[in-house]
């Protein structure tokens, strides 16, 4: 096997290598671990980068015998916490039965394991064979409350990725609290940075941010108990002149789905701070002797080569080593859902129409969404009452589906499994299931609530009424919805001095009731939703091998979202529905070919009543559907490209490319018209220079040189928001 971790004994240098990249970190002074270089692959360490020693003022010396130029405070360290003498944010707070938060992480010892330890009870990327990995664990130690933190870095063999997640064991004899618990630090020297993240809203997620890093500490998180729509858990560092195809990238992202935060600190002399992990906000996680608490992990990537290729790196380690479903290599279903369609007002016969329409269409799958159970109208009833509304579906809800499958189509259903309504059969019984503080009032959102997860008899009650809807009836696919963010936040099985577990304990809850189901039934298709795009992560990924990205499916609007999303997450794991004009969340109106190239960027969709498409668009539908299914399986599982941006230009345009670089799909929207416009070429990218590639809509041929360095002209439209896809094959 080859050998990823290099461990120099004498200067206690670790390396971590592959063809690709190196980080290295070594024990200073005996005891602490500073961080030396993350970046491109070097063949061997010499010793070069010991920090240089300084005297500085009101930096603190640690302790006298190290002298007064050593201090903890401007080293660049691995794993920093309060009271060490390091007076940036710290990656961890341990708080002590004498009220003290101060300890002292001292280099106990080390380990390499082949291939990656499993985190139980979180998402984590898995590697099939032990040679796909190596896996260091440095263990320090705070010798006063005998508390080890066990750092884990994982290299894979084959990406330029390196996981991290930390192990907290009290092998004390007091009980500790945990107020805060990094996955991971990483500090830099003083470094010409900026920072990407994607922060959004309720349809209008993953929006790409840039920003100049200034002196003092900028946290991008979340803490709605979820990992939302306002922030996801992914940040990059990169150089001011980095751009798509140029420039160091360093991407982070988080494998989990609920609060986080990524902290940046520019510290007094310009050096870069980031930690990572479960938000402390309300955090307080108690510690008996013996206990250990296991962080989420995170995924992070150096790329030399710009944003591109730090995305294409995410792109494969989710899909690679995180999505596990059986579904992962298999084309995704082109569907039609009712939501759009009939919001909460349908019945078995109105759906059939739509169901005969669909199969007239080519589409493949009939999703079922939100109104089918207790006997939810609107928005303010039904939530944890998981059976089938008989007024909706007289004659059983198996009828229904074995329609649809009878017509050809696969079935799918909504579901909502970790809330609750007042007005329900499930209140009724268990009130206490509904999160909520003590003699205070519970806040609604949408007229609903939270249910505790965190409780195994609220989680079973839930699995016991989907397995009553699942067993008997053949589902093909469950999507899986979440209506709003966590407040109230107090767990009644858990003691005054535990409640600050109750954000993360709800997390483990989620994840247990989506390991058994997901573990029962293997063939049924999971998509990940939270009112849109306000859960998508790579936790969520390892249960859903799909994700809503958003409930704005206006193709203008869709173009950022999705542009932000294909950052971190592959294209596989997105879906992209076309819907009606005006658009429902917008109001804009947009030709029915760009919201279907714009939604063919991920698993396309429809959300639209079908049967009030005029025969012209069922045409348009239908060559669109046709035109899917010959490339979905390249537009699905290709390499992505990113060749113009939305946040800076009036054109998004952006391409696929087969794994043998002979199929290519490119797409180019141009936003809004002008009488005088300037002649835009788009340049492509990732060809084989020497292939010769036919435009198969005009036989044309062109060389992939020519494709990527001269460029074509783009067509010009008078007409806002037109697409336009090309599609290239090689032909020697
Ligand atoms: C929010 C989802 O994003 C929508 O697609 C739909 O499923 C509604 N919830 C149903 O309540």
């Amino acid at each position: 096997m080859q050998n990823l971790i290099t461990v120099d004994e004498k200067n206690k240098v670790f390396h971590l290598h592959n063809k690709q990249i190196s980080y290295l970190f070594s024990v200073e002074q005996g005891a602490t671990l500073a961080h030396l270089y993350f970046g491109k692959r070097i063949r061997q360490y010499h010793g070069q980068l010991k920090y240089p020693r300084l005297l500085r003022g009101f930096s603190g010396n640690l302790a006298d015998v190290l002298g007064r130029e050593f201090s903890r405070d401007t080293l660049p360290e691995e794993y920093s916490s309060a009271g060490e003498m390091d007076y940036r944010t710290s990656a961890t707070v341990l708080y002590q039965k004498n009220g003290s938060n101060s300890i002292l992480l001292r280099y106990k010892s080390y380990e390499i394991v082949a291939g990656k330890p499993k985190l139980n009870g979180l998402p984590h990327s898995l590697v099939k064979d032990e040679d796909e990995a190596q896996t260091l664990i440095v263990t320090l130690e705070d010798q006063l409350t005998q508390v080890e933190y066990q750092l884990f870095y994982t290299i894979f063999r084959d990406l330029p990725v390196i996981s991290r997640a930390v192990k907290i064991i009290n092998s004390g004899e007091e009980v500790v609290h945990l107020r805060k618990a990094a996955s991971m630090q990483i500090d830099f020297g003083n470094e010409d940075f900026e920072a990407i993240t994607l922060p959004g809203a309720h349809a209008n997620e993953r929006h790409l941010q840039r920003s100049k890093i200034d002196q003092g500490i900028r946290v991008y998180g979340s803490h709605r108990g979820a990992s939302s729509h306002q922030m996801n858990p992914f940040l990059a560092l990169v150089r001011p002149n980095t751009d798509e195809f140029a420039g160091d990238a360093y991407g982070f992202t988080f494998v989990y789905s609920g609060n986080h935060m990524f902290e940046l600190e520019k510290d007094q002399i310009n050096q870069i701070r980031l930690n990572i992990g479960i938000n402390d906000f309300n955090f307080d996680w108690k510690l008996e002797p013996n206990e250990d608490f296991q962080t989420p992990e995170v995924l992070m990537t150096y790329s030399p080569n710009g944003i591109n290729q730090m995305s294409q790196t995410f792109h494969q380690v989710i899909f690679d080593h995180i999505i596990r479903s059986k579904f992962k290599n298999k084309v995704r279903p082109i569907l039609v859902n009712n939501w759009e369609a009939t919001y909460f007002d349908f019945n078995e016969k109105k759906l059939q129409t739509i169901v005969d329409q669909a199969k007239d269409l080519g589409i493949e799958m009939f999703v079922l969404d939100d109104g089918w159970f207790g006997h939810r109208d609107a928005d303010n009833s039904s939530l944890g009452d998981w059976f089938v509304d008989q007024r909706k579906f007289p004659t059983g809800l198996s009828h229904f589906i074995d329609y649809v499958h009878n017509q050809g189509l696969k079935f799918g259903i909504w579901f909502e499994p970790e809330m609750i309504s007042y007005d329900s059969e499930l209140y009724k019984k268990h009130p206490d299931y509904l999160m909520h503080v003590p003699n205070r009032i519970p806040n609604p959102d949408r007229h609903q609530y939270v249910l505790d997860l965190g409780r195994k008899e609220v989680r079973q009650n839930i699995f016991d009424q989907m397995v009553k809807i699942l067993d008997p009836n053949q589902i093909d696919y469950i999507k899986w919805d979440m209506n709003r963010h966590i407040s109230d936040i107090y767990k009644a099985d858990l003691t005054p001095d535990e409640q600050g577990e109750a954000y993360h304990r709800y997390i483990l809850g989620l994840y247990d009731l989506l390991e058994k189901l997901t573990t029962r039934y293997p063939n049924i298709l999971f998509e990940g939703c939270s009112d849109g795009g306000g859960r998508f992560d790579a936790g969520m990924a390892y249960y859903t091998p799909q994700i809503w990205a958003s409930d704005n499916s206006d193709a203008i609007a869709r173009l950022k979202i999705q542009y932000g999303t294909s950052l971190v997450y592959p294209q596989s794991l997105m879906t992209s529905h076309v819907s009606v004009c005006p658009n429902e969340q917008n109001g804009r109106v947009t030709p029915l070919a760009t919201r279907g190239a714009v939604a063919m960027w991920g698993d396309l969709g429809y959300e639209l009543d079908l049967t009030k498409l005029n025969d012209d668009e069922k045409e348009e539908v239908k060559k669109q559907i046709t035109l899917y299914k010959q490339i979905r399986k390249l537009t699905q599982f290709g390499t992505l490209y990113r060749l113009k941006s939305p946040f800076n230009s009036n054109q998004t345009a952006w391409e696929v490319v087969s794994s043998d670089k002979r199929d290519v799909i490119l797409t180019v929207v141009n936003i809004l018209s002008s009488a005088q416009p300037s002649f835009t070429k788009p340049k492509l990218a990732g060809l084989n220079p020497e292939y010769d590639y036919k435009n198969i809509a005009t036989n044309e041929i062109i060389g992939g040189d020519e494709l990527m360095d001269t460029g074509i002209y783009d067509e010009v439209a008078h007409q806002d928001f037109v697409a336009k896809m090309y599609h290239f094959k090689a032909v020697n």
